[in-house]
């Protein structure tokens, strides 16, 4: 395929709002509040913002440079940057880690378009958790809200980079931005949200284990969208002329800004409600947590319907913006690595995680007793996305970067060719960290992760 004719995204604007609704996504809205209380709240966050800044940020940037340097999908981005065919895998990697994420991300996307729809039919009261674990493990009807989801995700793809990612990645992360700070307020102007406010941000150093360390890693690597090939994809819409450290650390920054009031928007209101009723704030529900506790905090809050419609939306269209780039990142490699128009590439990604995401629905319900390595189907998605191939495609991109690539290339590529007065010392810092500190930060995890 000709370079000169790709599209490109359109303004600085365009590139920052898709990156970041890229990252932005459920893993902002229900795992990172969850985690925080979890985990010991403020003293969490501590350790989540240093893995951001010391390995999450240049790994980012790292992919980032890749896709910008290359302006190609992801395998064929590193096929074009190594002299040794083999480092191509790692293209392969990311596209299916792009898709085994989307196969069970679509699954709770079609959730949230679920009770987006219920909460517009003001039906929240009903919403308690046996009907949560009836409509997920049913089979027809939660399939068809996958396949809706999926619909919508490849109804924006069709549209194009400018058409379709950027238009409405623009319009919607400043809907999000607007309603996650509405739901915020309020939460916080709830009578008793203090407690949940105290919860969420001050330290209690002794609920910080290594376990917890661990979490805080996987967050950030899965927040981030790092290491599946979605930001070398976008990467490569790029303009030449785009300060890259720049735009990343603005990512990295929405998107921890985000989480954190997702966090304000959620745990406050879950204390305050709890408190009312004497009872204990059900806070470590995980994913039950935006699917079961919230709605019954939503049907004592005051003005709790019209708040329900609110953050349902949100959801939805943080987990759109986030499915988008996933779908893209194979829609990419499929118009050029097979030739086929993106009209049919998208088709043929959405037919397959339509098949994928089914299985991960049904294994809910019917197909439950599957078991793949001893996990049901959609857990067995989720973990080996999370833990095997986005974690391993993160470790594989660090070592292209520190062990094949030239120095002076990568260099280069963010310095704008040494013309956008990124000082030498920060430039040689980030190559450092990607050289050494990220692989043995990576692989001291993954192995402890597997001991522990
Ligand atoms: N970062 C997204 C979230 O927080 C999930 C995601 C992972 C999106 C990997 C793209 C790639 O929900």
């Amino acid at each position: 395929m000709d370079n000169t004719k790709r599209e490109h995204f359109g303004s600085h604007l365009g590139v920052l709002l898709a990156m970041a609704g890229g990252a932005i996504g459920l893993g902002n809205m229900w795992r990172f509040p969850y985690l925080v209380g979890k985990n010991g709240g403020a003293a969490f966050i501590l350790v989540y913002l240093i893995f951001v800044v010391f390995l999450c940020l240049p790994i980012l940037i790292s992919e980032y440079a890749i896709g910008r340097r290359t302006q190609k999908n992801a395998f064929g981005a590193f096929r074009a940057l190594s002299k040794n065919k083999n480092w191509s895998l790692i293209g392969v990697f990311a596209v299916l880690a792009a898709v085994c994420v989307l196969s069970f991300y679509c699954v709770v996307g079609g959730w949230s378009v679920k009770y987006l729809v219920e909460s517009l039919k003001f039906n929240m009261p009903q919403l308690d958790s046996s009907y949560f674990n009836g409509f997920i493990s049913s089979s027809i009807s939660p399939v068809i809200y996958t396949l809706i989801f999926l619909g919508m995700t490849g109804g924006v793809l069709v549209l194009g980079i400018q058409n379709g990612i950027e238009r409405f990645s623009k319009v919607m992360m400043l809907v999000l931005c607007v309603l996650i700070v509405l739901i915020a307020v309020r939460s916080v102007t709830l009578p008793g949200s203090s407690e949940g406010i105290k919860y969420l941000f001050v330290p209690d150093l002794n609920a910080l284990d290594g376990k917890a360390v661990l979490e805080a890693l996987g967050q950030s690597f899965f927040s981030l969208s790092i290491g599946c090939g979605t930001v070398l994809t976008y990467g490569s819409y790029v303009n030449k002329n785009e300060n890259i450290i720049a735009s990343s650390l603005k990512v990295a920054m929405f998107d921890t800004a985000f989480a954190m009031i997702a966090g304000v928007a959620i745990i406050p209101a879950v204390f305050a409600i709890a408190y009312m009723h004497g009872a204990t704030p059900e806070i470590g529900a995980g994913p039950g947590l935006v699917f079961i506790t919230l709605p019954s905090v939503f049907n004592e809050m005051p003005m709790g319907g019209f708040v329900a419609v609110l953050f349902f939306a949100t959801l939805l269209i943080a987990a759109i913006t986030s499915a988008i780039s996933l779908m893209e990142t194979f829609v990419t490699y499929e118009i050029e690595e097979w030739k086929v128009s993106r009209k049919k590439a998208v088709w043929i990604a959405f037919a397959i995680c339509s098949v994928l995401g089914i299985f991960c629905s049904l294994s809910q319900g019917v197909l439950s007793g599957v078991k793949l390595f001893g996990q049901n189907i959609f857990d067995f998605f989720d973990k080996l996305s999370a833990n095997v191939l986005m974690t391993g495609g993160g470790l594989l991109l660090v070592l292209f970067v520190g062990w094949s690539m030239k120095k002076e290339d990568y260099i280069d590529e963010l310095s704008n060719g040494h013309t956008n007065n990124v000082p030498l010392w920060l430039l040689s810092t980030i190559y450092y960290l990607v050289k050494f500190v990220a692989p043995v930060t990576i692989v001291v995890v993954a192995l402890a992760n597997f001991i522990l």
